[in-house]
Protein backbone atom coordinates (compact mmCIF):
# COMPACT_ATOMS: atom_id res chain seq x y z
CA UNK A 1 0.00 0.00 0.00
CA UNK A 2 1.06 3.30 -0.70
CA UNK A 3 1.06 6.00 1.88
CA UNK A 4 -0.50 9.35 0.10
CA UNK A 5 1.31 12.62 -0.69
CA UNK A 6 1.27 14.95 1.91
CA UNK A 7 0.20 18.04 0.21
CA UNK A 8 -2.83 19.63 1.24
CA UNK A 9 -3.23 21.93 -1.34
CA UNK A 10 -5.86 25.12 -2.38
CA UNK A 11 -4.97 25.78 -5.46
CA UNK A 12 -6.14 22.73 -7.50
CA UNK A 13 -7.55 23.55 -11.08
CA UNK A 14 -10.92 22.18 -12.66
CA UNK A 15 -11.63 18.43 -11.55
CA UNK A 16 -13.10 14.94 -13.19
CA UNK A 17 -15.67 13.63 -10.54
CA UNK A 18 -15.13 9.67 -9.85
CA UNK A 19 -17.96 8.50 -8.22
CA UNK A 20 -19.62 11.01 -5.93
CA UNK A 21 -19.72 14.81 -5.99
CA UNK A 22 -16.79 16.45 -4.99
CA UNK A 23 -15.67 20.14 -3.51
CA UNK A 24 -13.51 22.04 -6.19
CA UNK A 25 -10.14 22.22 -4.84
CA UNK A 26 -10.69 19.80 -1.98
CA UNK A 27 -9.02 16.92 -0.34
CA UNK A 28 -5.48 15.25 0.35
CA UNK A 29 -3.23 14.13 -2.75
CA UNK A 30 -2.96 10.29 -2.87
CA UNK A 31 -1.07 9.91 -6.27
CA UNK A 32 -0.71 11.23 -9.80
CA UNK A 33 -3.20 9.80 -12.43
CA UNK A 34 -0.22 7.98 -14.39
CA UNK A 35 0.85 6.22 -11.26
CA UNK A 36 -2.01 4.18 -11.70
CA UNK A 37 -2.70 1.87 -15.06
CA UNK A 38 -5.17 2.50 -17.20
CA UNK A 39 -7.87 -0.21 -16.17
CA UNK A 40 -6.22 -1.02 -12.95
CA UNK A 41 -6.40 0.15 -9.52
CA UNK A 42 -4.26 1.44 -6.49
CA UNK A 43 -3.85 0.79 -2.59
CA UNK A 44 -3.51 3.50 0.32
CA UNK A 45 -2.93 3.41 3.27
CA UNK A 46 -4.39 6.70 5.28
CA UNK A 47 -3.94 7.62 8.87
CA UNK A 48 -1.71 4.97 11.08
CA UNK A 49 -2.04 2.32 13.78
CA UNK A 50 -5.19 1.02 14.44
CA UNK A 51 -6.91 4.47 13.01
CA UNK A 52 -5.24 3.13 9.76
CA UNK A 53 -7.59 2.67 6.76
CA UNK A 54 -7.19 1.32 3.31
CA UNK A 55 -8.63 2.27 0.16
CA UNK A 56 -8.09 1.65 -3.48
CA UNK A 57 -8.32 3.69 -6.79
CA UNK A 58 -9.05 2.59 -10.18
CA UNK A 59 -8.87 4.59 -13.11
CA UNK A 60 -10.52 3.79 -16.51
CA UNK A 61 -9.05 6.21 -18.90
CA UNK A 62 -9.47 9.56 -17.06
CA UNK A 63 -11.69 9.30 -14.63
CA UNK A 64 -10.96 7.37 -10.99
CA UNK A 65 -13.80 5.57 -8.79
CA UNK A 66 -12.39 4.73 -5.05
CA UNK A 67 -13.60 2.73 -2.39
CA UNK A 68 -12.77 1.38 1.03
CA UNK A 69 -11.01 -1.89 0.68
CA UNK A 70 -13.08 -3.89 2.25
CA UNK A 71 -15.33 -6.05 1.11
CA UNK A 72 -19.27 -6.07 1.99
CA UNK A 73 -19.09 -9.67 2.31
CA UNK A 74 -16.65 -10.30 5.26
CA UNK A 75 -14.85 -7.26 5.72
CA UNK A 76 -11.67 -8.34 3.85
CA UNK A 77 -9.15 -6.87 1.61
CA UNK A 78 -9.80 -7.08 -2.13
CA UNK A 79 -6.89 -7.32 -3.68
CA UNK A 80 -4.78 -10.69 -3.77
CA UNK A 81 -1.86 -8.80 -4.35
CA UNK A 82 -0.82 -5.58 -4.12
CA UNK A 83 -2.75 -2.95 -6.09
CA UNK A 84 -4.46 -6.15 -7.91
CA UNK A 85 -8.16 -5.32 -7.65
CA UNK A 86 -9.16 -5.85 -11.12
CA UNK A 87 -10.00 -9.59 -12.60
CA UNK A 88 -7.90 -9.52 -16.27
CA UNK A 89 -10.49 -8.47 -19.17
CA UNK A 90 -13.45 -8.33 -16.89
CA UNK A 91 -13.55 -4.46 -16.84
CA UNK A 92 -14.34 -5.64 -12.61
CA UNK A 93 -13.12 -5.15 -9.57
CA UNK A 94 -12.62 -8.31 -7.71
CA UNK A 95 -12.58 -9.75 -4.22
CA UNK A 96 -9.88 -12.19 -3.69
CA UNK A 97 -11.55 -13.93 -0.49
CA UNK A 98 -14.28 -15.38 -2.53
CA UNK A 99 -14.23 -13.75 -5.72
CA UNK A 100 -17.25 -11.28 -5.45
CA UNK A 101 -17.65 -8.91 -8.68
CA UNK A 102 -18.35 -5.56 -8.48
CA UNK A 103 -18.46 -2.85 -11.28
CA UNK A 104 -16.11 -0.12 -11.40
CA UNK A 105 -18.28 2.82 -11.53
CA UNK A 106 -20.91 2.52 -8.39
CA UNK A 107 -19.10 -0.61 -6.76
CA UNK A 108 -22.31 -2.60 -6.98
CA UNK A 109 -21.49 -6.13 -6.47
CA UNK A 110 -22.99 -8.10 -9.90
CA UNK A 111 -21.80 -11.83 -8.74
CA UNK A 112 -20.94 -13.65 -5.50
CA UNK A 113 -21.79 -13.93 -2.01
CA UNK A 114 -22.79 -10.01 -1.55
CA UNK A 115 -24.53 -9.53 -4.73
CA UNK A 116 -26.72 -6.60 -5.07
CA UNK A 117 -24.38 -5.04 -2.29
CA UNK A 118 -22.54 -2.16 -2.77
CA UNK A 119 -18.01 -1.12 -1.96
CA UNK A 120 -18.43 1.44 0.44
CA UNK A 121 -17.30 4.48 -1.55
CA UNK A 122 -14.03 6.75 -1.06
CA UNK A 123 -15.11 9.62 -3.43
CA UNK A 124 -11.68 11.06 -4.71
CA UNK A 125 -10.90 13.59 -8.16
CA UNK A 126 -8.60 14.10 -10.33
CA UNK A 127 -7.22 17.86 -9.99
CA UNK A 128 -5.92 20.34 -12.97
CA UNK A 129 -2.87 18.87 -12.50
CA UNK A 130 -3.56 15.70 -12.86
CA UNK A 131 -3.68 14.76 -9.48
CA UNK A 132 -6.04 12.16 -7.37
CA UNK A 133 -7.25 13.77 -4.29
CA UNK A 134 -9.52 12.06 -1.72
CA UNK A 135 -12.50 13.93 -1.20
CA UNK A 136 -12.62 14.33 2.63
CA UNK A 137 -15.77 15.39 4.80
S1 LIG B 1 -15.05 -11.69 1.60
FE1 LIG B 1 -15.28 -10.86 -0.40
S2 LIG B 1 -16.50 -12.31 -1.42
FE2 LIG B 1 -16.31 -13.13 0.59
Amino acid sequence: MKRPEDAPDAAAGPEKTGIGEARVGAGRVLCRLDDIEDGQGKGFTLGRGPEAREIFVVREGARVFGYVNSCPHLGTPLDWQSDRFILDDSGLIMCATHGALFQIADGFCVDGPCVGQNLEPAPVVIDGDGRVRLVED
